[in-house]
């Protein structure tokens, strides 16, 4: 069994460094190959020692991973592990740049330099694999390729036995991911060592003592399951993959060739500089949708917010948040505001009792009586704007699946470009894992479809991001972590101050977030009347942190997540209006993961730029130069800033707006309150 093997010998075994096994010339050893990146700085070593294929990884003559070994255990048949010589090896190099439809840099290059090795059992049945392997500038890529073969027909993968050992213990920022709500990725953060971690979540970021900063992730999963990363015992700094699993305990079952995902390391000397992070879109293949000119970054209002804080209903009844008058108020609201989107919840059959618990009772097309949705659809077209059509399945996939088409047809039909789906239940989903294969494969088959009929998708519960906008830019935006809802249940209190600084260096790695900031009524003063105690669930930011979340999380779709009459007469609501939702360029001008951030972005194909300063619960002075700018123009900053007595817990919604001239030489000096931040907007001086 796996958990007996002990891979600490295993690691003496192979020597303590990955260097000193270049010249190990022990008994069954093969000499290690490299693959370097084009800048010389990650180098990937592969080699066999006592029968086992590893790999190793370097950072600029630091080692990041010890060697860590390759193969699989299935049911039925012996572990694809050991026994193994390498028979052959290939090298490539490629490099290419593309635009991106929409993104938070315009432009990608990818370069990097390949090594595929092939390896056999020197036993019958003398089974064969290859791993390749990818060096990049920011890290390196590798997946296993098993072809047809007499002895691997159909399988059933046990288990996938690829290790990742750390060269020493660094400090892991983790979700759980079996423990307490299974698959929903939305768990708060923890540090620790590596060496204590159980099973947890990817992407998995690690700091390194004096750098370099980690991150664990996979490319291109595609009819697999997700992968979690599990330490143990006796496994010292080693985690092993941890496949999601079907309900019998098999991890992948299929029929070869079987190519996995990318198992993806990113590598930076700092933290601030793994953003923005496209490792991922470069080990996804090339975008199958020809035009994309339908898929449009937006921003969004909607009926969902008083359904959390309890001012409406999803279901019927005299709170009913669709009705065809409300959300005729959020069109005209979107209209009015420049936002592209209107997203209603609550609009169609199913809601009405336990919908967490009764997902096969949705209907994707038909309305409650009271929202009259091909008028609303036409009235919103006449403004200029699209219904997001809420799907929520409560874990209801077949029912689901059964309706897809009928229900993207009906909505194209209507001129409704976008979907936000849903996967919440209270129930265990038939045993199968919420991001196992199954689950994948039906995450897929949804955008497939919905790009067939032109239509957008925002998931929430959904499988993590791992790259796929590239091959599917209609899949914009996603959950996959704890967003602003769970500032609005009771409970416990509401995201930590601190919440959003370990978002942006860990979750938002992966890819968009659909995080929906812009709460004004931090104090959550509705429905009644009396504003909640900081012990109570609510915002734990200042409106100047709520702005400045729309620069920090990036998504190319962002709600502005307040009811409308809450941003009634708020001068600050000016920054949501004008803030940009796809960026030629991202810049991390500074941070420090689980403190505080400072990013800055460029309109796409605009000369303004936007600048968003977050911090934990510690208020804090940043010294911000804005050489990011170019040289010799003149630029007006439009700040807004937390007041002079903010702080998220006793005066959240103190905010000062103020403007002033920059250039690339200004430093602007950024006042951060407790659980505080400031948003700029810098455009051309007049
Ligand atoms: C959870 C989602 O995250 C939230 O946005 C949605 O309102 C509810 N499920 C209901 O579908
Ligand atoms: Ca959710």
């Amino acid at each position: 069994m796996l958990a007996g093997r002990n891979l600490r010998s295993l690691s003496l075994a192979l020597g303590l460094s990955a260097g000193s096994m270049l010249s190990s010339g022990a008994a069954g050893a093969q000499a290690p190959l490299h693959v370097i990146s084009p800048d010389g700085r990650n180098d990937v070593s592969v080699g066999i020692r006592d029968g086992y294929l590893w790999y190793a990884v370097d950072h600029g003559g630091k080692h990041v991973l010890m060697p860590s070994r390759l193969g699989f255990a299935f049911r039925g048949a012996p572990e694809l592990f050991k026994g193994l010589r390498i028979t052959d090896t290939a090298r490539t190099t490629y490099d290419s740049t593309w635009t991106q439809p929409w993104g938070e840099v315009a432009r990608v290059r990818d370069h990097h330099n390949e090594l595929r090795v092939t390896v056999a059992e020197t036993a019958a049945p003398n089974r064969t694999f290859s791993v390749v392997f990818r060096a990049f500038e920011d890290g390196v890529g590798f997946r296993y390729e098993v072809p047809d073969q007499p002895a691997i027909g159909n399988y059933e993968i046990s288990d996938e036995l690829t290790e990742f050992t750390f060269a020493e213990d660094a400090k892991a920022w983790w979700t759980p991911s079996t423990v307490p709500k299974p698959d929903r990725y939305e768990m708060l953060y923890s540090s620790s060592p590596v060496s204590v971690l159980d099973t947890v979540n990817t992407p998995l970021t690690l700091e390194f003592q004096n750098g370099p900063a980690v991150v664990i992730h996979e490319a291109d999963l595609v009819d697999y399951p997700g992968m979690n990363l599990a330490g143990g015992p006796e496994q010292n700094r080693t985690l092993r993959a941890a496949l999601a699993p079907w309900a019998d305990g098999v991890k992948v079952r299929g029929h070869t060739p079987l190519t996995t995902p990318w198992r993806t390391i990113q590598i930076a000397d700092r933290a601030i500089d793994l953003a923005p992070s496209v490792i991922t879109l470069k080990l996804n293949p090339p975008s199958r949708i020809e035009d994309t000119s339908w898929i449009e970054p937006m921003k969004y209002d909607g009926i969902w917010w008083g359904m959390h804080i309890g001012t409406m209903t999803w279901g019927q009844g005299p709170k009913h948040g669709a009705t065809t008058a409300n959300t005729k108020q959020y069109i005209d609201f979107a209209a009015a505001n420049g936002m592209k989107g209107v997203l209603v919840e609550g609009w169609n059959v199913g809601w009405d009792g336990d919908w967490m618990n009764n997902g096969a009772k949705f209907s994707f097309t038909q309305a409650y009586p009271d929202y009259d949705l091909p008028a609303l659809a036409a009235y919103a077209k006449s403004k200029g704007v699209t219904l997001i059509a809420h799907n929520e399945t409560a874990m209801g996939v077949e029912n689901y699946e059964r309706q897809l088409d009928s229900a993207f047809a009906l909505y194209q039909r209507l001129g409704i470009r976008a979907i936000k789906g849903g996967y919440v239940t209270d129930k265990t989903f038939g045993g199968d894992s919420h991001t196992g294969q199954y689950m994948v494969r039906h995450f897929r088959k949804v955008v497939e479809t919905a790009a067939k009929y032109h239509i957008a998708v925002d998931m929430h519960e959904p499988i993590k991001d791992t790259g796929e906008r590239r091959t599917w830019p209609n899949f914009m935006s996603r959950e996959a972590s704890r967003g602003q809802e769970y500032n609005a249940w009771g409970g416990d209190g509401g995201n930590p101050p601190e919440h959003e600084t370990i978002l942006f260096f860990t979750r938002m790695i992966a890819g968009p977030m659909d995080f929906t900031p812009g709460i004004f009524d931090i104090l959550i003063k509705r429905p009644t009347g009396k504003p909640r105690t900081p012990e109570e669930s609510r915002p734990r930011t200042t409106i100047a942190k709520q702005l400045a979340l729309y620069v920090v999380l990036y998504s190319p779709l962002q709600m502005a997540a307040d009811l409308p009459e809450n941003y009634a007469g708020q001068p600050a609501f000016q920054f949501i209006r004008d803030v940009a939702v796809d960026w030629d360029t991202t810049k991390v001008l500074d941070g420090k993961i689980g403190d505080y951030v400072v990013v800055a972005r460029k309109t796409k194909g605009k000369d303004e730029w936007f600048v968003g300063a977050i911090t934990d619960e510690q208020k804090r002075t940043l010294d911000v130069p804005l050489g990011f700018l170019p040289k010799g123009r003149r630029y007006v900053a439009e700040i807004y800033a937390d007041g002079p007595t903010a702080s998220w817990k006793d005066n959240p919604e103190s905010v000062v707006i103020s403007s002033k001239p920059v250039t690339s030489a200004t430093r602007l000096k950024v006042v951060l309150a407790s659980g505080g931040g400031q948003a700029i907007r810098i455009r051309p001086a007049r």
